[in-house]
């Protein structure tokens, strides 16, 4: 089995896969819809392996942002494929069709992901904490919330990145269900996901900021929410764990490459570790 798995060809994805590819990071129990799928399968490069009946059983995807900077997500083997090198040789594909366009690639890894991409040559960055809360303990008083500005969202979202996802933040923020909201201080962008509600990327000029905009987002939906904390910012993670927020996971950043610009801040979470 371990010798024919290693022989299956790697294929390149489209959007007709959407439904194969979400039962996958559904079996792994990731936040993923078919709209975040169909996003990959139509802006992005994903490769694949299917069995010999045909049945999706991995995938990777490589999303470019700019001329120079992807993103590396979606890294997924089914359970009962996995050690026999699947994702090293997806990550791989990943990797050659970077390489080829010029591209650094950036990825957040799971810590089972830390083990593969480490050897191939990927190095830490930041780290990061998701965070899930069911709901909102006990309405707290919270600022009021005002429709965000994306031109300021994009604005600030280069200066934490070091390059321009204005390709990728407004469509994100067009879909059904999602709300760029903001207070005085902290801006968030919040979306549907396929178990709960995902805030991030969250700008703020000081961590009570963060808190308290993500407090009121919270209590303004009463749903379950996940959150992926830049841990750099201890108090703001503190702060989300004593208003009920649990740790689910760590996530490590890391880049293959140089990075073309510096950044100018953290922000308070990220946009996803799907998406960065
Ligand atoms: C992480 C994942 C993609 C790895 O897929 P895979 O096909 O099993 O990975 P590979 O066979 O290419 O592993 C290459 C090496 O990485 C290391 N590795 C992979 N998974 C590991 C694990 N769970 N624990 C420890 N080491 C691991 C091993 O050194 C392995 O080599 P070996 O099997 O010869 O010892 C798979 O476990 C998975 O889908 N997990 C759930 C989703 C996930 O976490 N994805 C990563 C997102 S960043």
């Amino acid at each position: 089995m371990g010798a024919t798995d290693a022989q299956l060809p790697i294929i390149r994805l489209d959007g007709r896969d959407a439904l194969g590819a979400f039962a996958l990071s559904t079996e792994a129990r990731w936040n993923q819809n078919e709209a975040d799928w169909q996003f990959f399968l139509t802006r992005g490069v994903v490769f694949g392996v299917r069995d010999h009946d045909g049945r999706l059983i991995a995938t990777a995807a490589l999303l470019p942002y700019t001329e120079s900077e992807a993103w590396i997500s979606m890294v997924l083997v089914t359970e009962n494929r996995r050690r026999r090198g699947v994702a090293t040789r997806l990550v791989d594909a990943c990797l050659e069709a970077a390489r080829r366009r010029g591209l650094t690639t950036w990825l957040d890894a799971t810590p089972a992901g830390a083990m593969v991409y480490g050897p191939l040559g990927f190095a830490p960055t930041i780290e990061l904490r998701r965070l899930r809360l069911e709901r909102a303990a006990s309405p707290a008083p919270c600022p009021a919330l005002v429709e965000g500005n994306l031109g300021e969202l994009i604005t600030r979202d280069i200066s934490a990145m070091g390059f321009d996802r204005r390709d990728f933040l407004p469509e994100v923020a067009g879909r059904p269900g999602s709300r760029l909201l903001s207070t005085r201080d902290a801006m968030a962008l919040v979306r549907d996901g396929r178990t709960a509600r995902h805030i991030g990327p969250v700008f703020a000029d000081n961590p009570d900021s963060a808190l308290a905009l993500v407090t009121a987002i919270v209590a303004s939906e009463g749903e379950a929410h996940l959150i992926d904390a830049v841990a750099i910012h201890a108090g703001f993670l503190d702060g989300l764990m004593r208003a009920g927020w649990t740790i689910e996971r760590p996530f490590q950043r890391m880049r293959f490459g140089n990075a073309s610009q510096a950044t100018l801040e953290h922000p308070f979470a990220v946009a996803g570790p799907e998406f960065g």
